[in-house]
């Protein structure tokens, strides 16, 4: 695979950064996920404000326009012939020379940016959107800045360890009783013909999928409730599904548990679902 580093295209086993990179010591950097299907950037517009604002939110240094991404983008897609997969992008605070928790100067300091992509044939035919994901809730145990997408994964990571120590998926997050998100996605009920989900805020990240999907909803002509929810509630619905860049739309079929409905993917995160994919091809 050829990856990018720092304005060089290499052979990813050739790509280095250095052990005083701010994100290797101190997580100080953040991250995109960019899809592509049939060998184009799904919703690359989205993904660049999002990072433009994490970079903004943390005072780091611009780094580069978003035409020079776009760029960098496409031109991994085409040299790895990626057809079906992602495109990940990450910018740190950069290298200063020892180890300081104060912030080095971008002058003296560039950022570091990384960008590499993941080839996943048929990523939009995964099996388990058949079949529906179990979720365990966990307390949400992250910082209360979920709306920069930083790369301190440690505790979505745990999250998903957990879930799969008991068979299960993923984990929903809970804080003050109500639902965050999903370890790595946003979360969502369906009671009769209206999708419940939480608002917006410093609480969770803000889905370029989320977004998307709350649009195709007036398609499938469903109603929004953007308001706080629990997993009681969750578990009492018709049908539930999490959104993100690399699962799109999945149904949710167990929740702690309990089977929502029939315990099968219900038709309405199905229609999302192919609303969804079929916008973005
Ligand atoms: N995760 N919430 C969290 C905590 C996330 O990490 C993500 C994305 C989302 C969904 O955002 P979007 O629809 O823009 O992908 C919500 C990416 C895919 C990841 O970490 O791999």
């Amino acid at each position: 695979r050829t990856v990018y580093v720092n304005g060089e295209y290499l052979p990813e086993t050739e790509a280095k950064v250095s052990i005083f990179d701010r994100a290797f010591l101190m997580a100080d950097g953040v991250y995109e996920v960019t899809s592509v299907l049939d060998g184009k950037l799904v919703d690359f517009d989205g993904h660049a404000t999002r990072l433009a604002r994490s970079l903004s939110e943390l005072d780091m240094p611009e780094g580069p326009s978003r035409d020079e991404l776009l760029e960098i983008h496409r031109e991994l897609v085409r040299i790895n012939e990626v057809t079906d997969g992602l495109v990940y992008l990450q910018i740190t605070r950069g290298a200063p020379g020892d180890r300081d928790f104060v912030f080095p100067d971008p002058a003296t300091t560039p950022p570091t940016v990384v960008l590499f992509t993941q080839s996943k044939p048929g990523l939009a035919d995964d099996p388990k959107a058949k079949v529906g994901l179990s979720i365990v809730s966990v307390d949400d145990l992250r910082w209360s800045r979920r709306d920069i997408k930083t790369v301190q994964l440690l505790y979505p990571s745990m999250g998903k360890m957990i879930a799969k120590a008991q068979g299960k998926d993923d984990v929903w997050m809970v804080e003050d009783g109500h639902v965050t998100e999903g370890s790595s996605n946003n979360a969502y009920f369906i009671k009769g013909n209206t999708i419940v989900t939480r608002p917006l805020s410093n609480d969770i990240l803000h889905g370029i999928t989320r977004a998307a999907v709350l649009r195709f909803a007036e398609e499938a002509q469903m109603a929004v409730e953007e308001r706080l929810f629990t997993i009681a509630e969750a578990q009492e619905a018709d049908e539930a599904f999490i959104t993100s860049a690399s699962a799109f739309v999945m149904p949710v079929v167990e929740i702690d548990g309990v089977a929502l409905g029939d315990g099968k993917p219900g038709p309405k995160a199905a229609r999302l679902r192919e609303i969804y994919l079929d916008e973005s091809r």
